[in-house]
């Protein structure tokens, strides 16, 4: 594809492999600069990113980038009159838009034949795997204070050595440790998110990825055909029931969903503005993560955490930790129920998706019962974009079909559904990451 000069493209999503950027690079006639942002696998920092910009060249570095990394990618003409501002992106219009451009620059810009794709995707779960036996192992942790030869790992972790060499090659061929001397390893940028104690540490996430989530997918073929629960055939029961049951494995969920969902709520604070909203209830708020990130930006704002008793239970040396237990009242309880009355606004992230139309309209049903004619309602969900472009919320869809027996859902399934329980849909805000904030109101 080749471009004018004045154009300018910026996307953002996930991009395998990168080094085909540079090729791409050649292709734009007048390049002037180009820029790639990427995080946050170039750095462990959250917050920060690698950005390389070149002028007026085609060279252009690789970067150890990996699928899932977040990136974008502008150029401008001679003038430079599209230029890429304060390390900011300029449009964040742009930033949102255009999913499908995201996906044809995604396929164009890949060097990989249909054949190499293809097993890429197939065999996706081999390397999945192997993180989640590391991050089980716990190998990331120990090589906190660094390198540490295979025998020593194998050892502290009670797994055969010789297996557990071949394990860590493997990962080191993908970017996660590396083997600085024969069979010694240390972390890497990636390798350091699968410490338990990492800034948005992603250890949770592969645990819980690796273990109920990967023995449902196994069985999608069955929900595939019946349109049921994968998880309930395995486990017997609902999920929720499962981890009410299994308070390790329920701690290993809550911190999963910080892995998962946890950047979201800068985000959502960028986004949103919360003016105007004196108490915020978090329904079905985890381990309080959210709430206590939006109270600590909000100083004048009070919070209500509400969730499941076991859920809250462990919450609260989280919100005391935080310094939140005077702002943020911790109330326990069911929201196929009831939910607390008394707050301005009730945000629930990542809630109805768990869950079919009727058992969503319940949960609806009591938020409306709970809130005054003045009082919002946010769901925070992955809105499906309409076409064939890539979007995580898709796969995150298949998800809530094995585990949960929820689903993503596009703006005119939100909106009718909203409507059913007698709210109406004020207005839809981007994040700029993959969830949007539905605002709505009593009718
Ligand atoms: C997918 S998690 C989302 C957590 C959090 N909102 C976030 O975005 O990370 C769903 C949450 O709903 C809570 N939940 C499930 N069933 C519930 C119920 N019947 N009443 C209240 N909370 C419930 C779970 O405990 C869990 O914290």
């Amino acid at each position: 594809m080749r471009r004018q000069p004045d154009s300018r493209f910026v996307g953002s999503g996930p991009l395998h492999p990168v080094p085909s950027v540079g090729r791409y690079a050649h292709e734009i006639t007048g390049l002037q600069r180009l820029v790639l942002e990427a995080k946050p696998c170039c750095s462990p920092q959250q917050n920060d990113s690698q950005s390389i910009i070149c002028r007026g060249s085609a060279a252009f570095p690789c970067l150890p980038v990996t699928f899932g990394t977040r990136w974008t990618i502008e150029w401008a003409d001679n003038n430079g009159s599209t230029g890429y501002r304060n390390g900011q992106r300029v449009n964040e219009d742009a930033d949102t838009k255009d999913w499908a451009d995201r996906g044809r620059e995604r396929e164009e810009m890949t060097d990989e034949s249909p054949h190499q794709q293809l097993d890429g995707m197939i065999t996706g779960y081999w390397v999945s795997q192997a993180i989640y036996a590391a991050a089980k192992l716990g190998i990331a942790d120990q090589l906190a204070d660094g390198p540490r030869s295979v025998a020593e790992l194998a050892d502290a972790s009670a797994a055969d050595a010789d297996a557990l060499y071949r394990l860590l090659r493997a990962l080191a061929s993908k970017g996660i440790f590396v083997e600085s001397e024969s069979r010694r390893f240390s972390l890497t940028p990636l390798a350091e998110l699968l410490r338990s104690d990492a800034a948005g540490s992603k250890r949770a996430l592969a645990l819980m990825s690796g273990d109920e989530q990967f023995r449902s997918w196994a069985e999608i073929e069955y929900s595939i055909r019946t349109g049921k629960i994968a998880f309930e055939k395995v486990y017997g029961k609902p999920i929720f029931d499962y981890l009410g049951e299994n308070p390790d494995k329920a701690r290993i969920f809550d911190a999963a969903m910080v892995g998962i969902h946890g950047r979201e709520s800068d985000a959502i604070l960028r986004a949103y503005d919360f003016s105007g909203i004196a108490v915020l209830a978090d329904i079905g708020g985890g381990n309080g993560s959210q709430i206590s990130r939006i109270l600590q930006e909000r100083t004048a704002m009070e919070g209500i955490l509400f969730d499941l008793p076991h859920v809250i239970a462990r919450a609260k040396d989280q919100i005391e930790a935080a310094g939140l237990a005077d702002r943020c009242e911790l109330v326990s309880g069911n929201f196929f129920a009831a939910v607390p009355a008394g707050a301005d606004a009730y945000m629930m992230r990542h809630i109805i998706h768990d869950w079919d139309d009727g058992k969503s309209l319940t949960i609806l049903h009591n938020c409306y019962q709970a809130m005054s004619s003045s009082s919002k309602l946010l769901l925070v969900e992955s809105v499906i974009p309409p076409g064939n472009e890539p979007f995580g919320g898709k796969f995150l869809d298949l998800v809530m079909l094995l585990i949960p027996g929820g689903k993503e859902r596009t703006a005119d399934e939100y909106r009718t559904l909203l409507g059913k329980a007698g709210f109406e849909l004020t207005r839809t805000v981007a994040t700029g990451s993959e969830v949007s904030i539905m605002e709505a109101r009593k009718r």
